[in-house]
């Protein structure tokens, strides 16, 4: 597969198995629109090809490919997503967005919310992957924020990170838990009654619920649990769940993520009045991973006693002492095609974190004037719950911190973001009149 860069549109080659084939290219506007097609002897123009970028036509292992357009060109992005893998979920995601959408109606205001980590698999079948720190825990309570505003909600999220009203769950376990465990004496010995929950324990703390007597270990209707429901807001949950203004699509790795990112943004970029919809990218995207193309199939093999070591994988390179180099490429940036190709007129918040707080304004505008974005909500990695700061174009920039009495500030972004969205509609419909 070859690309070329013409200053003003996009020419893209189509693969090409056979070198002997002759070519068929495809030019495309700026959207992506095909303009017009046309055709090459493939041998005469491979070996142009070939003089111009050495290798770039073999695609032999461990090659890199030329970055004609740059990583943030539409050939990268294009390239991403013609190597990644099949998805089996990909179409059933896509199907229940339609239905959501159609569900939705015309006037609901609708947030596109992405949340998580993605991995990066070095493994075709993985059993290892490269990962990030997010929790979920700014995506799953913005959805909330969300909700509560009256914005309907597809949350694409990492599966098995934190959701929208159970995020709290886990901060209550362990609140619980602790909770058991300060009442182990100095020695670390459990109180006489034990930490049993099969009956008649913790008496101090459980008050047994005799209609759940047959149930043990679910029958705490206790001082604890009046705690955990004071945490977790599942009135929130089932109002959600009966208005049906809540669409959850989970990914695990980089390749799911982006090709649901790029077909749900170009879903609801079809929606009457598409200004409605918000796009907020608070998932922490692998900046690095494998292509698939490299990955190895099975297993990276360790070596064992008797063993010659790590196979001799195309793009693993194996080191004298058994352990093995892997090399990450650079993934394509997408948030400049979610804006200009794929919702170009949705309201796009883009986020930024740094974990030096003296260059995160100067990235925050950065990513925004190259981008495009609407607004970049800037964070440092350790100070992300008290503070943020909203930067928008003309070198804008609002603080948003964290009063002590409040619990998410969230609260306070989404009620910002919330009113500069309806500024932005009230406008577009202003331009159209
Ligand atoms: O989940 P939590 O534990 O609550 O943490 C929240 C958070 C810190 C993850 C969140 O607030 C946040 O900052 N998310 C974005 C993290 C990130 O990827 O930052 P970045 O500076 O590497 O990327 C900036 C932007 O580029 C992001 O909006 C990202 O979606 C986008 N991106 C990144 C890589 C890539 N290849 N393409 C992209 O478009």
């Amino acid at each position: 597969v070859g690309t070329h860069r013409d200053p003003s549109s996009t020419l893209v080659a189509q693969r090409a198995t056979d070198r002997r084939a002759d070519l068929h290219f495809e030019l495309r506007d700026h959207l992506g629109q095909p303009v017009s097609q046309f055709g090459f002897d493939g041998e005469a123009w491979i070996k142009s090809w070939e003089r111009f970028a050495p290798g770039a036509t073999t695609g032999g292992a461990g090659q890199r490919r030329p970055r004609m357009g740059g990583l943030d060109s539409a050939e990268e992005a294009d390239a991403f997503f013609a190597s990644s893998p099949e998805d089996p979920a990909f179409a059933p995601s896509v199907e229940r967005l339609r239905a959501f959408l159609q569900r939705v109606g015309p006037d609901t205001p609708i947030a596109l919310v992405t949340s998580g980590g993605t991995t990066a698999p070095l493994e075709r079948t993985a059993v290892r992957f490269v990962d990030n720190f997010s929790s979920g825990s700014r995506g799953a309570a913005s959805a909330e924020y969300l909700l509560r505003a009256g914005y309907a909600v597809v949350f694409l999220h990492r599966e098995g990170s934190l959701r929208p009203f159970d995020r709290k769950i886990p901060d209550a376990a362990r609140w619980f838990h602790d909770s058991l465990v300060a009442s182990y004496d100095a020695n670390g010995i459990p109180p006489p009654n034990g930490l049993d929950w099969h009956g008649n324990s913790i008496l101090d703390m459980l008050q047994t619920s005799t209609a759940n007597l047959d149930r043990p270990g679910v029958c705490a209707e206790s001082l604890a649990g009046e705690a955990l429901r004071t945490k977790i807001d599942l009135g929130g949950h089932f109002d959600m769940i009966n208005r049906g203004t809540l669409l959850a699509t989970p990914f695990t790795t980089l390749f799911q993520y982006l090709n649901l990112l790029r077909a749900l943004c170009v879903e609801m970029s079809a929606v009457a009045t598409p200004e409605r919809v918000m796009v907020y990218l608070a998932a922490a995207v692998s900046d690095f991973y494998v292509p698939w193309e490299r990955l190895p199939t099975h297993k990276i093999q360790s070596r064992e006693a008797g063993e010659s070591g790590p196979n001799n994988l195309p793009g693993i390179d194996a080191t004298e002492d058994g352990g093995v180099v892997i090399r990450l490429s650079q993934t394509p940036k997408m948030l400049g095609h979610v804006r200009s190709r794929w919702c170009p007129n949705a309201y796009v918040v883009g986020f930024k974190l740094e974990t030096d707080p003296d260059i995160l304004l100067e990235k925050a505008n950065r990513s925004l004037v190259k981008y495009r974005m609407h607004l970049v909500v800037a964070n440092e990695m350790h100070r992300r719950k008290d503070r943020v700061a909203l930067v928008e174009p003309e070198g804008r920039s609002t603080w948003v911190n964290r009063p002590e009495d409040m619990a998410d500030i969230e609260e306070l972004m989404i009620g910002e973001l919330a009113r500069r969205h309806v500024k932005f509609v009230e406008e577009s419909s202003d331009g159209k009149s």
